[in-house]
């Protein structure tokens, strides 16, 4: 079948393993080596131009102790990302782990400091800090890229593509799907679910994903209004937390968001996600156009993966047909592995960020309106400051 051919040959672009040059080597610094700095640490420590030079964390101890569990030697070690600015003058860029409410401080210091960036999703809290981290961006000329690393799933690729191909003619509603039954991530601690660490919940943490997916599609669209609802019935239960229902007093976030955002270009989005809800799924995510459907199997929002094919809904002689596009077997490095790579051979390249602040900071400007419109109980316009 043709289709297939053209999947392949989608593929194997994708999968040009370049030759790395050894003799230009990378010095990255990790800011925060809490919960997500291992997958960082870990893919780094795959890449052989790459060297893991210095780590922080607020935590005393905490730096050494992730680097002695990792099997990183030879790094130093720092309580804060100031003082690893301070002492190091020759890093070439960082991951920053730190939780949401200390994404904008380090950005805009490591980039004052002419630092390249790779920062942890989502981008900040507000849409303010954002546009802060955007100056400094701009100012350094350094790279800022976004951690979404679902971008590096060719199945995702494949839902730009389709748009891109004009399959579904001009498009005018997008759904968000996904979402949880029961995942307020706690695992290791409450600093997703505290307002002073996490500053936002579910909207932010997997609800950015849900965005990326179908914003990205569809070439990030401006947001100009927003009516959003968010609300907090499971987070703040005790009995949420079988292990630890302490944790219910210290919920300070949301576990739920719904909104209805109108979009440059006559473009509506329906918007939900959770982290806790009496459901399985929020559905399936959809993008209806002139000329096509597209149906996006319900996904765990964070990793990129389907389970199930992606399916376009078209009429052919003035019939309704559907047909499934199959899923490409993405196999080879993880996403993860190979969006901390993008950042590495954009600095080694001179190259650009794969996930831009440019684009992202549409994402953030929904999750703050949503967060603002849920507050006032009405809509909100959406205003973005010039960088
Ligand atoms: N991409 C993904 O799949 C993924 C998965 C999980 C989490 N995340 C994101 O990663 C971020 C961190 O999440 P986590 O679960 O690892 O959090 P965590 O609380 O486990 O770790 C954060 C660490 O940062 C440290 N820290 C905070 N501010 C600091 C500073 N200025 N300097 C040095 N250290 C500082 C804290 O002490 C803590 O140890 C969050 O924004 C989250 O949304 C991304």
């Amino acid at each position: 079948m043709k289709e297939d051919a053209a999947l392949n040959a989608f593929k194997e672009d994708q999968e040009q393993g370049k030759a790395i040059d050894t003799s230009k080597r990378v010095r990255i610094g990790i800011i925060g080596t809490g919960w997500i700095a291992g997958s960082h640490i870990k893919n780094y420590l795959e890449m052989e131009d790459v060297d893991v030079v210095a780590l922080a964390d607020l935590v005393p101890g905490k730096a050494e102790a992730f680097a002695k569990k990792y099997g990183v030697e030879g790094a130093r070690y720092y309580t804060s990302d100031v003082e690893m600015l301070e002492n190091e003058k020759d890093l070439d860029g960082v991951s920053i782990c730190t939780y949401n409410c200390e994404h904008a401080g380090p950005a805009i210091r490591c980039l004052n400091a002419g630092v390249n960036v790779m920062l942890e999703k989502p981008f900040t809290v507000t849409l303010d800090e954002a546009i802060e981290v955007m100056k400094a961006e701009k100012a350094s000329g350094k790279i800022l890229t976004i951690g979404f690393q679902p971008r590096m799933s060719q199945n995702m690729q494949m839902v730009k593509k389709i748009v891109e191909s004009g399959e579904l003619g001009k498009i005018y509603y997008l759904q968000a799907g996904g979402g949880r039954r029961s995942g307020i991530p706690t695992p290791f601690g409450t600093t997703f679910i505290e307002k002073e660490t996490g500053g936002v919940g579910a909207v932010g943490d997997i609800g950015s994903y849900s965005l990326d997916l179908l914003l990205n599609a569809v070439g990030y669209p401006k947001p100009l209004t927003v009516s959003g609802y968010t609300s907090a019935y499971f987070g703040t239960d005790p009995e949420t937390y079988p292990k630890h229902p302490e944790y219910a007093e210290k919920f300070g976030v949301d576990d739920f968001a719904a909104a209805f955002v109108r979009l440059e270009g006559d473009i509506i989005l329906d918007f939900r996600i959770a982290w806790a809800m009496n459901m399985d799924t929020c559905g399936d995510a959809l993008i209806l156009g002139t000329k096509g459907g597209l149906r996006i199997p319900s996904t765990e929002c964070w990793n990129g993966e389907f389970d199930k094919p992606l399916t376009v809904y078209r009429k052919v002689a003035g019939k309704n047909i559907s047909y499934e596009v199959p899923l490409i077997k993405d196999e080879g490095k993880s996403f993860f592995y190979r969006k901390l790579r993008s950042f590495v051979d954009a600095i080694k390249e001179g190259g650009t960020a794969t996930v831009p602040s440019s684009e992202i900071v549409y994402n953030q400007a929904i999750i703050d309106a949503i967060c603002k419109s849920a507050k006032l109980g009405k809509e909100v316009e959406v205003t973005i400051p010039e960088v």
